[in-house]
């Protein structure tokens, strides 16, 4: 694998500098160059956070998987390490596809899907690479190490892939994405005593007809009492507000039977109600934290930057905090980025009727606003962000409806997907609580992520023709802002 890994490292060297920068993120985590989609093998390892993602370092599209791989101590700031795995092997020679970490003994372990197609025909297959010092893997020499053997008559070796390892009791667990022969999602689950030979366990979860064709990325874990199944399907077909994207994130809340090797479901949302938003993965941090980062992009969409020839394409969401609060899995942002933030206006107990209230500069591209509103006599407030002469991205919430809506129409370069309308908003059902709305917007470029009531998030992208940083609010009805704070970022105090 060297050979191949050796030239990845050296081509990125040589080309990131040519990256244009106008659109990238800085808080966010993305590639030095080229493309990147889902996170994979993200694990606290040795006192600090490690992430690979989905990467092809030669071009602002999708081409054979690497592992791109970086650490942080705070989940804010990034370093880059060397590209951890190349497709290299007759078993993985199309792409080493997504995957997880599992630290054990002192070595970090990742397991990643071989992808191989051979005269159309795709084979995808459970591989591990094993390293001692969490920069440099190796192969293992018994790859594949779950393949047709463990599967026969159960799904096809065409869509199988995506493995989580994780460690109960005394045993490992593999689960992994696949369908069934009639087009179903479907996970499965894998175990072992020594963490390289493997046995078929179960049959997780099999969807319905209206839970996608196909189950991709899966992630178990126990959180607050209840276990909690993670994943991505295609084309789950839409509920409400939910699911509207091509591609989709479900979080399942229920109960694992570990005898049978069965999760029973008690409820299921979409995780983020954002345009952006796939392929989620969690890890646990050094103080039992639930962390869980995402792709920040879609598939079948065009993606401007690529468009633009500006060399990279995706990021990485912020990774936030999980809970379970009433079956739903609720989000914050990390607690480490505070730190970054510079407040730089804080107004409280204000009254808004029927006005507009405009505050120039505040959305900078690296910036944060707070809005703690008391909505009980609102019955619409709207807010644009990022605003210029060209457009704005538009927030607005409906008292009475308790629809919250996030718009990107009119704004920056078209991004148009697959989708059977073209989609420019995606809304969310949000209960002002106790008559609060309480919005925490992050924008880092070409990227808003919008935390709601510390519960919910929306996260979207658009990339401005004519850059914009005014924020409008536009009240109708009346308002009172408990609490106004914007910020921009700085660097974290030592
Ligand atoms: C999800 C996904 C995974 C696959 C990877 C390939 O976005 O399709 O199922 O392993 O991307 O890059």
């Amino acid at each position: 694998m060297l050979e191949v890994l050796n030239k990845a490292n050296t081509f990125t060297k040589e080309n990131e500098s040519s990256v244009i920068q106008d659109f990238r993120n800085k808080y966010h985590l993305m590639a030095p160059i080229g493309w990147i989609n889902d996170p994979n093998g993200f694990v606290f390892y040795e006192g600090e956070y490690h992430l690979f993602y989905q990467h092809y370092p030669y071009d602002s599209v999708w081409g054979p998987m690497h592992w791109g791989h970086a650490k942080s101590k705070d989940l804010v700031s990034w370093e880059h390490l060397p590209i951890a795995l190349a497709p290299s092997e007759d078993y993985d020679k199309d792409g080493c596809f997504s995957g997880s970490a599992i630290e054990v003994d002192g070595k970090l372990y990742l397991y990643y899907t071989g992808h191989v197609v051979n005269d159309g025909a795709v084979r995808q297959v459970q591989c591990v690479a094993v390293s001692e010092d969490g920069i440099h893997f190796e192969k293992h020499p018994q790859n594949p190490i779950v393949d047709e053997r463990h599967i026969e008559g159960i799904a096809p070796i065409a869509d199988f892939r995506d493995p989580k390892v994780f460690k109960k009791d005394d045993m490992y667990y593999m689960v992994v994405a696949t369908k069934t022969a009639d087009n179903r999602g479907q996970i499965l689950m894998f175990n072992s005593a020594n963490l390289i030979d493997w046995d078929f366990f179960s049959i997780l979860l099999e969807g319905d007809e209206h839970q996608g064709v196909m189950w991709e990325c899966p992630d178990l874990f126990e959180l607050d009492g209840k276990d909690v199944l993670i994943m991505s399907p295609i084309g789950i077909q839409p509920r409400g507000h939910e699911f509207k994207n091509v591609s989709s994130t479900v979080a399942f809340i229920g109960q694992m039977d570990w005898e049978t090797g069965k999760f029973k479901v008690e409820a299921d949302h979409e995780i983020d109600g954002g345009l952006d938003f796939y392929a989620p993965q969690t890890c646990e941090g050094p103080k039992g934290e639930r962390m869980m980062s995402a792709w920040m992009q879609m598939w079948g969409r065009n993606m401007p930057s690529n468009e633009l020839k500006h060399g990279w394409a995706g990021s990485m969401t912020l990774p936030r905090e999980l809970h379970i609060q009433s079956n739903r899995l609720i989000q914050k942002p990390p607690h480490g980025i505070y730190d970054y933030i510079q407040p730089t206006e804080k107004v409280g107990d204000l009254e808004i009727k029927d006005q507009q209230l405009i505050k120039e500069q505040v959305m900078l591209d690296q910036s944060y606003l707070k809005l703690d509103l008391d909505v009980s006599a609102t019955k619409q407030i709207q807010l644009e962000l990022a605003k210029s002469a060209a457009g704005s991205l538009k927030v607005t919430y409906d008292v009475a409806s308790e629809v919250l809506e996030v718009s990107r129409e009119g704004l920056g370069y078209e991004i148009k997907g697959d989708e059977p309308v073209h989609l420019l908003a995606r809304s969310m059902q949000v209960s002002a609580i106790g008559g609060r709305l309480i919005l925490e917007i992050f924008r880092d470029t070409s990227s808003v992520e919008i935390f709601i009531n510390n519960t919910l998030a929306m996260t979207n992208t658009f990339y401005e023709t004519e850059k914009g940083s005014d924020v409008v609010l536009d009240v109708l009805g009346s308002a009172r802002i408990h609490e106004l704070t914007r910020g921009v970022f700085k660097d974290k105090d030592h």
